[in-house]
């Protein structure tokens, strides 16, 4: 059992998808921010509302502010919900990530132990549309971002985003709709993150030298304060500990099993409708950057 859960294949699961195994993952629970998380700057620039169910993070020409997770995980399901800053939000960058680090990272020059799973919301003039960024670093390497707008108003209610993390895939999650997915493509070379737990992170801050058309399009500080409301806090990992290793070996979890090792033929048909209907950039599809296709994009149904 063991060693036919390790014995993973980035080429060899995608059968998976014409099955009807698959499964999305189980449903969030909410939860207040402080079962959770904590803030990690500016801790006068996080307001809390409602018992700490919901929160906001508020940047103004000051500084910005964020939030990281208590404990660190090997694998699981994280699941934010957030309303991002409305109005003239130019400038400023929503982000929701996963990073591990190995924890003595500052005495190592070279990041080559660098893990992170990157959403960042590029905000925007009134009325013209969000970019949602991705990206994968794997061992210190990224440089892997898509960029899609979004089939909402990601201003106007909660949209949930999440990660699932496993073995066999990172999957990114706008709803239930899967955006992206970054298969463990280790028998092709590709570094995937199965040894180092992970924290979450969230932050608003100003970023206007590039997140909105390119730079062109500063911060409009008259407009300040931004603010960017969250709820749901969903955590569901398994926690880092002297025993982590074992939620890398023993596949027991629910994230391990058969129906999420891969997605199914209708997860496949939404990401395809993304990338149809919504993709702005794939790097996997950019010959000038990458004259050779990365091998991870292999994987990439739709390249
Ligand atoms: C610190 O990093 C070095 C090299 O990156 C590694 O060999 C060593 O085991 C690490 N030490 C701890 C305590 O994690
Ligand atoms: C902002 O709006 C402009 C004009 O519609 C668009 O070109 C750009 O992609 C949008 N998003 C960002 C983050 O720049």
């Amino acid at each position: 059992m063991a060693s036919s859960f390790m014995w993973t294949l980035c080429l060899g699961i995608l059968f998976l998808a014409y099955g009807a195994i698959a499964a999305p993952p189980r449903a969030p629970v909410n939860v207040p921010f402080d079962r959770n998380y904590k803030p990690t700057w500016a801790f006068d620039h996080i307001k809390y509302f409602n018992g700490g169910n919901e929160i906001q993070l508020v940047l103004d020409k000051y500084t910005g502010t964020g939030f990281q997770s208590k404990g660190s995980y090997l694998f699981g399901h994280f699941s934010m919900q957030i309303k991002m800053v409305a109005g003239d939000s130019a400038g400023t960058v929503t982000a929701f990530y996963v990073r591990g680090f190995y924890h003595n990272l500052s005495l190592s020059s070279d990041n080559s132990e660098h893990d992170e799973i990157d959403f960042e919301f590029l905000g925007n003039r009134t009325g013209q549309p969000y970019i949602l960024q991705t990206n994968v670093f794997t061992g210190g390497k990224g440089n892997r971002e898509q960029r899609i707008f979004l089939w909402f108003d990601p201003t106007k209610e909660f949209h949930s985003y999440s990660v699932l993390w496993n073995m066999y895939l990172i999957v990114f999650f706008v709803d239930d709709v899967p955006i992206r997915v970054f298969k463990n493509c280790k028998d092709l070379g590709v570094k995937f993150p199965f040894n180092q737990p992970m924290k979450i992170y969230s932050s608003l801050w100003n970023a206007d030298d590039w997140a909105t058309r390119g730079g062109l399009e500063k911060t409009d500080w008259s407009k300040a304060p931004f603010v960017a409301s969250y709820r749901g806090f969903h955590v569901d990992g398994c926690e880092e500990s002297v025993n982590a290793r074992f939620c890398a070996t023993q596949g027991k979890r629910w994230w391990d099993q058969k129906e999420f090792q891969d997605l199914d033929g209708l997860q496949y048909r939404r990401m395809s409708w993304v990338r149809q209907k919504y993709t702005i950039y794939n790097y996997c599809t950019d010959r000038s950057r990458y004259p050779t296709m990365p091998a991870e994009c292999k994987t990439d149904r739709d390249v």
